[in-house]
């Protein structure tokens, strides 16, 4: 029976309660739900809107309650509709009386966003959990390469060297800017809605601060329409979460192609990569390519979330049910990316001879050479016009610029002495982009000294 059957004449027909009930995905807030209404329950008696013995007996059946959710003794039903019905219909079912006046100032439609801010705290505690190990992952496999030279590349073109470490800590900022992201979001997402019931407030003497506190929020809504209608938060994650998996999908990207045998940069540990049922030779990178693929769906439920808001009128819409399918599936996939890239990551085998050996070929020294010129006092452009004759000279023959001899070389300008070869050695070309922010040993050893400051700065 459901719970307005005394207003109504007739049943819910049987398609329409199935299709509007949600609670096979929102039964995953049943702990927020549990842990809300005993805040609720205990602000009542406290502002002697219930008397404490109701309070006391709610908050000890919804533990009870608990118990019985977490060891499997509970099955919900799509008649009560949502985690909110199926609880509160548990409780009174079991207690009577009293378990019907938890319900006392209080709407679905602030339950429903207290929940779920909560439930999205803890999700983005989580999240924030998984990205400080990727980044820990990451710095720990930069201090390791700080002088393994590879092409640095622009346009997919190889450009001037670099190190493996420099290039992977730009993935470290990245991630880090994600997790401010999130920790910008959980601000935020921290504001209890609790009290704003259906819309419009209650006209009990409630203390909202009271039951914010007690549910770990750092402060109130200050609007009550605003409150039950919001889901900026859940959109905010939606998209902090999306720009995550497009990171991911970069770096994935990026083992794709070097663990490729064009490449052959990095290889991939057999435990994360697949074979193929008819090529005997393949090792596939499939970990990397679906985490590629999984920022699709992510960035789909964003959209999801974006269009079921655009245009909502004030306050509460049923649409609005159709947040949580969306959000939950970007943090569970969020998730699943992060714990299984860190490993793969970690597993990873560099090939340093050949990282070596690409940046080797194609004059990526180009612009060192030009620099050198430069310094003994030839304007850039004219340093750069000479590099670039040497260069065509240099593709004829088939040779590196360190391969040609001092007179050679001084025959494209007499500003060439012997130090040029030191400036030409792809090491030296490094450890020159000194400037901060650049390849240098030095600078990416101080920026991996910086990051794991930030990392050690987060609790756990
Ligand atoms: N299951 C609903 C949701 O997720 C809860 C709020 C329902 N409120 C209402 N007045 N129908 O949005």
């Amino acid at each position: 029976m459901k719970l307005w059957s005394g207003s109504f004449s007739v049943e819910t027909n049987k398609q329409a309660n199935d299709f509007q009930s949600s609670i096979h995905f929102d039964s995953r807030m049943y702990r927020e739900d549990i842990e809300g209404s005993k805040a609720h329950a205990a602000m009542l008696a406290s502002a002697d809107i219930i008397s404490n013995s109701a309070a006391d007996e709610i908050i000890s059946e919804l533990d009870r309650i608990l118990a019985d959710i977490e060891s499997g003794k509970v099955t919900f039903t799509s008649d009560n509709e949502d985690i909110h019905m199926n609880i509160e219909s548990l409780l009174t079912e079991r207690i009577g009386q009293n378990g019907k006046r938890l319900h006392t100032a209080r709407s679905r439609n602030d339950q429903v966003a207290v929940d779920l801010r909560m439930y999205i705290k803890r999700e983005i505690s989580e999240i924030c959990g998984g990205l400080k190990s990727l980044i820990e992952a990451i710095t720990d496999t930069a201090s390791n390469h700080l002088e393994t030279i590879m092409p640095g590349y622009t346009h997919l073109q190889r450009a001037q060297p670099i190190t493996f470490a420099h290039h992977i800590m730009a993935y470290a900022e990245m991630f880090f800017r994600d997790y401010e992201r999130l920790a910008d979001c959980y601000t935020r997402t921290d504001v209890s809605p609790l009290g704003s019931c259906a819309l419009a407030t209650t006209t009990y003497q409630i203390d909202r601060n009271m039951t914010a506190s007690s549910l770990g929020f750092s402060t109130i809504s200050r609007n009550s329409l605003d409150a039950v209608s919001d889901r900026d938060f859940v959109i905010e994650l939606a998209s902090a979460l999306s720009i995550i998996m497009m990171h991911l999908s970069r770096i994935c990207e990026e083992i794709i192609l070097w663990s490729s045998h064009e490449f052959s940069f990095i290889s991939l540990d057999e435990s994360f990569s697949t074979g193929s049922s008819i090529m005997p030779q393949k090792k596939n990178p499939d970990v990397a390519e679906l985490i590629r693929g999984k920022a699709g769906r992510v960035y789909g439920n964003l959209m999801g979330i974006l269009t079921v808001m655009k245009s909502l009128p004030l306050a509460y819409n049923k649409d609005m049910q159709e947040d949580k399918e969306c959000i939950f599936d970007s943090i569970d996939t969020v998730k699943q990316c992060l714990s299984v890239f860190v490993p793969m990551f970690l597993g990873i085998v560099v090939n340093k001879s050949k990282m070596y050996n690409a940046a080797a070929e194609g004059f990526l020294n180009a612009t060192d050479c030009a620099d050198y010129l430069t310094r003994k006092g030839a304007p850039f452009r004219d340093a750069y016009t000479v590099t670039g004759s040497i260069i065509k000279y240099c593709t004829e023959k088939g040779l590196k610029i360190e391969d040609l001899d001092i007179s050679e070389l001084k025959s494209f300008s007499p500003l060439f002495d012997e130090d040029i070869y030191a400036s030409l050695d792809l090491l030296d070309c490094v450890k020159q982009r000194n400037a901060p922010g650049g390849p240098a040993p030095e600078c990416v050893l101080s920026h991996i000294e910086w990051m794991k400051k930030q990392l050690d700065q987060i609790e756990n």
